[in-house]
Order: C-alpha cells, then sequence, then structure tokens
C-alpha cells in the first residue's frame, strides 16, 4: 500500500473476525516496531506476543467487561469531556475495552526500560523512553494497517499494569505504556467519527 494510503487508511479497530494473524506479517510488523526512532539509540523495548487463549483470559480478567450507563454519564464529567464527538468516541470505546482485546487475534505487549520513577520525571528527557516507545507503538499500527489488519489500544489503568507484570513476569525495570489488540477487522465496521481538524487553524507559520 503506498504510504498515504496507509495513513489516511489507519483506524482504531475494536470488533474483529475471528481469524489469526499469520506469522510472518505478525514478523514483519514487529520488525517495523523496532525501525522507529527511539531515544538513547538503544531501542531497549521488548514485545510479548500473547496468543495462549488461558494467557490473554488472566491478562485480561482485571479489565472491566462493560459500563452502566450512569457511571459512563460520571466518566464525561469527571474526565471534561465536553466535545459532542469526542463524547460519541468514548461512549463507543469505554463498552468495548474488554472484548475488543479479548477477541483480537493477538494481544502485542510493548515494554520499554525506565530507570527513573515516570511519574515524577526531574525534566522532559526522563520521559524520552515513554516518547521513544510510543513511536514505535506508532509503527506497529501504521504497519498493521499496511497488512490489511487493525489494532486497539488499552492504557492501563489502576493496578492493570502491575496484574500484567505478574501475568506476564517480565522485569521490574520495565514498563508497559499499552496493550494492543490486532486482528482482521469486522467487516463492514463503520469507523468512529472523528473530529475533524481544520490545518489552518493548526499549523502556524513563523509565529503562532
Ligand atoms: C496514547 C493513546 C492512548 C489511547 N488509549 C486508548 C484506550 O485506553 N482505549 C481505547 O479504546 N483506545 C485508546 N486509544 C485510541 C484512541 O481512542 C483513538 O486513536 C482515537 O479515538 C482516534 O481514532 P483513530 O485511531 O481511529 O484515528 C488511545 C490512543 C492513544 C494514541
Amino acid at each position: 500500500m503506498e504510504f498515504y494510503d496507509v495513513i489516511n487508511s489507519r483506524r482504531t479497530v475494536r470488533e474483529f473476525e475471528p481469524e489469526a494473524v499469520p506469522e510472518e506479517v505478525l514478523g514483519r510488523i514487529l520488525s517495523a516496531a523496532f525501525r522507529a526512532p527511539t531515544n538513547d539509540h538503544m531501542r531497549d523495548w521488548h514485545y510479548i506476543v500473547v496468543q495462549d487463549r488461558a494467557t490473554a483470559a488472566r491478562l485480561l480478567n482485571i479489565i472491566p467487561r462493560g459500563i452502566s450507563d450512569a457511571d459512563m454519564e460520571q466518566l464525561i464529567r469527571d474526565w471534561n469531556l465536553n466535545d459532542e464527538l469526542q463524547q460519541a468516541c468514548y461512549r463507543s470505546a469505554v463498552p468495548k475495552q474488554y472484548r475488543m482485546l479479548s477477541e483480537a487475534a493477538a494481544i502485542l505487549v510493548p515494554l520499554f526500560a525506565q530507570k527513573t520513577d515516570i511519574l515524577h520525571p526531574e525534566n522532559l528527557s526522563h520521559l524520552n523512553g515513554f516518547a521513544s516507545i510510543w513511536c514505535s507503538i506508532g509503527h506497529v499500527l501504521l504497519a498493521a494497517a499496511a497488512e490489511g489488519y487493525g489494532c486497539c489500544l488499552r492504557v492501563p489503568l489502576g493496578d492493570e499494569g502491575a496484574h500484567a507484570r505478574a501475568v506476564l513476569g517480565f522485569p521490574a525495570d520495565y514498563l508497559m505504556p499499552c496493550l494492543i489488540g490486532i486482528g482482521k477487522p469486522k467487516a463492514g465496521l463503520a469507523p468512529v467519527p472523528q473530529k475533524e481538524i481544520d490545518l489552518n487553524t493548526r499549523i502556524h507559520r513563523d509565529k503562532f
């Protein structure tokens, strides 16, 4: 696929066909992950590929299966989600958090080395490892789109990171920024409408 077609076709996918991702496709996607820019030249990243259903079930059993209407309304208030399209995105995405990952063909678990307290950085450089792994995750999302597959993301809330560490056994000096579900997008899936950005209001020439 042509590069800008990949960029324009990539969308978050939260519903999948019951279909595996071939190993050679996964290999190309993960190889793309390790081509991303890296802050310290080291690409100190690991990816755990979870395909075993029992392991996936243990990994995901901490994620809420859904959300009540009242809790959804509370979340919209608590997180100050004031834009209508943004609210619609959350209303579509939040109830799917467990199912999207449990129905994905595989769960990719990115890990990055973090030597300082990420929640109390002394300067922006202390967040470079975190920034770099997201560059790597961006490559995964685009490579998956180029291969005709789709991904969803789940950023760990509450104890989900510690739970993943306990289930998957990754070392204390590595952090998990998110879970990535990957699979074949469900046929006929309507993408969640996104806010149109008028680039003229966002791109500035020489001065803000
Ligand atoms: C840093 C980051 C965190 C995200 N966290 C979640 C998440 O926890 N759950 C989820 O369903 N989607 C998550 N997403 C996906 C966004 O909801 C999605 O990218 C956004 O709505 C734009 O839609 P698009 O990816 O289809 O263009 C996250 C995306 C990013 C970049």
